[in-house]
């Protein structure tokens, strides 16, 4: 019998119902995706017995040889793909990472340049909810009124006006390129570091869809269970000047022992993500998203900046007459898993925004193309006028199901759905 269902059928049955509901529903929250059955069998594997505090050959405890060896080959091969001259694969997450920057580079305080979080920033670019918006002084850049893009004139202002020690580019939920050289531009008048977190958009910036960060910035962190489909995990790539000071911000500076099971699923992802098939995945999701974007658009919807040039577009509900939440709620209902966002100037609060984010990454993993874009961006439409009716947002499901039977969830096989 299964060892799992022996010792805790509750917890079996859960994961169960879970895997079923990964396979059954289009998954299209933005930074979601489906990790391989690789990534899988590295991420649930003995590894998490062993403690390793340290770095390779620096450990505090024996019996590191083989703990050593994956460690190496996950910071080597994240070096190789993002052009970094260091890597620190150890981050818990994605924000523990950028905690990790703050401390390396910044120390006990410091005045930081972010994107401001009702614009599409992170709550770890400064943030008040945030340890960076209440440990750093901070300043906030955003959108531009007119076109909804970064409004790079305001972050040279402000940049002037603030004079960060520090300047963070790159979002959570900003549907366009995100131009790294001018925000080094700005940084250098300043005398600011330049931090990219590209957690969203990191495969994008690899294989030639989107540009590199390096070597404009000084670090980037990403996750690495976003578009890089790997375990839930961060990495921070720097470079060598500032190696030091980011490896004793991540240990002994905020964690312990690192989890060794995620180092070796990020080193497995990371094999994955050299491959000419994930070259051609992140094509393939950004042909995704502008094809949804304009299945949206031709069909009367309303999008933040007309469209998009990566894995997401932003759909201002309220031009429809509705909320994000009511559309994201109806949406679940038809099988459709998304998430309420603010929207650039958004008169609704953060609990109740106008916006709602669809993103491509996991339908593309499933084999989705342009053709099954065009028919979500359909029934998100049939959604969005049929809010109301529920024996029509059941059909919708219907047909949510039928598509999701067609094109298998990578890392769940037939038998667990
Ligand atoms: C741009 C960006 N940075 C950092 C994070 C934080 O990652 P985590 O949730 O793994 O802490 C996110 C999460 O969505 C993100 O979008």
């Amino acid at each position: 019998m299964d060892p799992l269902r022996s010792t805790d059928p509750e917890i079996a049955d859960l994961i169960e119902k879970e895997t079923r509901r990964q396979s059954a529903v289009l998954r299209m929250i933005p930074s979601e995706n489906y990790a391989s059955d690789a990534v899988l069998a590295a991420s649930g594997s003995i590894l998490c017995n062993k403690y390793s505090e340290g770095y390779p050959a620096k450990r505090y405890y024996q019996g590191q040889e083989n703990i050593d060896e994956i460690e190496r080959l996950a910071t080597t091969r994240a070096k190789d793909l993002f052009g970094a001259e260091h890597a620190n694969v150890q981050p818990y997450s994605g924000s523990p990472a950028n905690m990790a920057v703050y401390l390396g580079l910044l120390g006990k305080g410091g005045r930081v340049l972010g994107m401001d979080l009702a614009a599409g920033g992170h709550l770890t670019h400064g943030a008040k909810a945030s340890f960076s918006g209440l440990f750093y002084e901070v300043a906030a850049y955003g959108l531009s009124r007119e076109s909804g893009r970064i409004d790079y004139a305001q972050a040279r202002r402000l940049a002037k006006e603030f004079k960060p020690q520090m300047i963070f580019c790159g979002a959570s939920s900003y549907p366009r390129v995100v131009d790294f050289a001018a925000f080094a531009e700005i940084a250098a008048e300043v005398g600011a570091r330049l931090v990219a977190d590209i957690s969203h958009i990191s495969g994008l910036c690899f294989t030639g869809q989107h540009p590199a960060p390096f070597p404009h910035v000084d670090v980037v962190t990403t996750t690495t269970h976003k578009l890089l489909r790997g375990p839930r995990g961060g990495m921070i790539l720097c470079r060598q000047e500032l190696a030091a000071a980011i490896d004793k911000a991540v240990f002994p500076g905020l964690q312990g022992g690192p989890h060794n099971q995620t180092t070796a699923a990020i080193a497995v992802a990371l094999k994955e993500a050299a491959s000419p098939d994930y070259r051609e995945y992140c094509r393939r999701v950004v042909e995704n998203s502008k094809a949804l974007a304009e299945g949206l658009l031709s069909r009367g919807l309303t999008l933040v900046t007309g469209g998009t040039d990566n894995h997401l577009a932003l759909i201002d509900a309220g031009a429809a007459g509705l909320t994000g939440k009511a559309l994201a709620s109806g949406l679940e209902r038809a099988g459709i898993v998304a998430n309420a966002n603010k929207i650039p100037f958004d008169p609704r609060p953060a609990h109740d925004p106008s916006g709602l984010r669809l993103g491509t990454p996991a339908l593309t993993s499933r084999g989705m193309g342009v053709a099954e874009m065009d028919l979500v961006a359909g029934l998100v439409h049939q959604t969005a006028v049929n809010l109301e009716d529920h024996a029509a947002l059941d059909n919708i499901r219907q047909l949510v199901a039928e598509l999701c039977l067609d094109f298998p969830a990578p890392g769940i096989t037939p038998c667990e759905c």
